[in-house]
């Protein structure tokens, strides 16, 4: 298939989004096979299969590299309470938060779960998502981790969208266990994490490193246990307060460290030595109406890759608009368009350890979108309003 016509960000080159004003785009066997400027089409990519594009806009199809999009039930209850004053600490210390939430998903179906989940993918895909990470951690028990892991796999079957799982057992204590952290490491989260990639139900270990959650010796231990399964890590780090999480993940060279309003310019140092990408989600600093906001300056210092996600949740960030997203981390964190875009396509692979996707470039898959627009900086600067024409998935449309 041949695509002319086209305005093409193509994020290959950092600079001004890689735009070619007048490009075309070939596509062979669901990869990208040639891109360039109208005039230069070789031969050999001339075809029949050819799609005006009347001027429109092509980027990389939008990644989602951090959501816990499948869960029961939903927190407008505890959206009230904060309203009123009750802060989300107060609130999960209480007993509600994640563990309310774990409640309703230890309650519900397969089918319900996954019914639930697809109608957030599907606001999802209309905005030309090809690609969301989820997260398991709303069971705390064996048997719900390795459900909500099902559901997460049967997304892909049931939507022209790829998944990638991570185990999130250490998200919280469950109430069988309070007051026993590290009883729940040993004797539930490590177990259900060997059950559940003995079913090849997981792609990466993630981790809650907060006062609310587990210690960095606690995550540690999870760390191991992945190590030993050979399976890559990532870690929620240093969202309410600075405990050392972002330094853990990158001992353990972890694809990225997420959230990150309280980390530190030495925390940037040590994702940058790690390798690791930063994963900035302003939907949960605006919906915590949190003050701090990430050392993106200091990201940017020491050229740790920064990537944008929903976070999509039923507690801290009820948000399924990857688009929004982009808006919000120009505007609550001063990114710039082209970062935000980044954010979500060349850095989301990043955070997830694809390199095969998130640029426009010869021999990636072909995912992209067309948009209604004539720059690439139109996606983060509107709200509230979807400018996509079409995904093109694997090449095809
Ligand atoms: O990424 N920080 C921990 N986990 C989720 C919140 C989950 C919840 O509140 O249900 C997050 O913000
Ligand atoms: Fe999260």
């Amino acid at each position: 298939m041949l695509l002319t016509n086209a305005k093409i960000a193509r994020l290959a080159k950092n600079d001004d989004f890689g735009l070619i004003e007048d490009g075309a785009l070939a596509m062979k066997d669901g990869h990208i096979a040639w891109v360039g400027d109208a005039g230069d089409i070789p031969d050999d990519h001339r075809t029949s299969n050819t799609h005006d594009m009347e001027g429109r806009l092509i980027t990389p199809a939008l990644i989602d590299c951090h959501t816990h999009i499948v869960f029961g039930g939903n927190r407008a209850r505890e959206f009230e309470l904060r309203l009123t004053g009750a802060s989300y600490e107060e609130i999960a210390r209480a007993g509600g938060g994640i563990v309310s939430t774990v409640s309703a998903t230890r309650a519900a179906s397969e089918d319900d779960l996954l019914a639930d989940a697809l109608t957030r993918v599907d606001a999802m895909i209309a905005e030309g998502v090809s690609l969301i990470e989820v997260k398991s951690g709303y069971g705390l028990d064996r048997d719900t981790e390795l459900k909500m892991l099902r559901v997460a796999r049967a997304i892909a079957s049931k939507r022209p969208i790829e998944v990638r799982t991570s185990f999130l057992g250490a998200h919280a204590v469950p109430p069988e266990y309070k007051g026993q952290p590290d009883a729940y490491i040993d004797d539930v989260c490590i177990p259900a994490l060997k059950a559940a990639h003995g079913e090849g139900l997981v792609d990466a270990v993630d981790g809650f490193c907060e006062g609310i959650a587990f210690d960095t010796a606690q995550i540690g231990r999870v760390f191991e246990a992945a190590q030993n399964l050979g399976l890559p890590v990532k870690l929620h780090a240093e969202q309410l307060s600075n405990i050392g999480g972002t330094k853990l993940a990158a001992d353990y060279g972890a694809m990225s460290a997420d959230h990150l309003e309280y980390a530190t310019s030495d925390d940037a140092q040590a994702l940058k030595a790690a390798g690791s990408v930063a994963v900035l989600l302003p939907g949960a600093y605006y919906t915590l109406r949190e003050t701090k906001a990430p050392p993106v300056q200091a990201f940017r210092d020491h050229g740790v890759p920064m990537a944008l996600a929903t976070d999509c949740n039923p507690g801290s960030s009820p948000l399924a608009s990857l688009l929004l997203t982009m808006n919000m981390g120009c505007t609550l964190f001063r990114m710039t368009p082209l970062e935000v875009l980044l954010g979500t396509t060349t850095h989301a692979a990043q955070a997830l350890g694809l390199s095969d996707r998130g640029q426009i470039t010869p021999g990636a898959r072909a995912d992209l979108c067309v948009w209604n627009a004539d720059h690439p900086a139109e996606l983060a600067y509107r709200i509230g309003f979807n400018p996509l024409h079409a995904r093109i998935i694997g090449g095809v449309l």
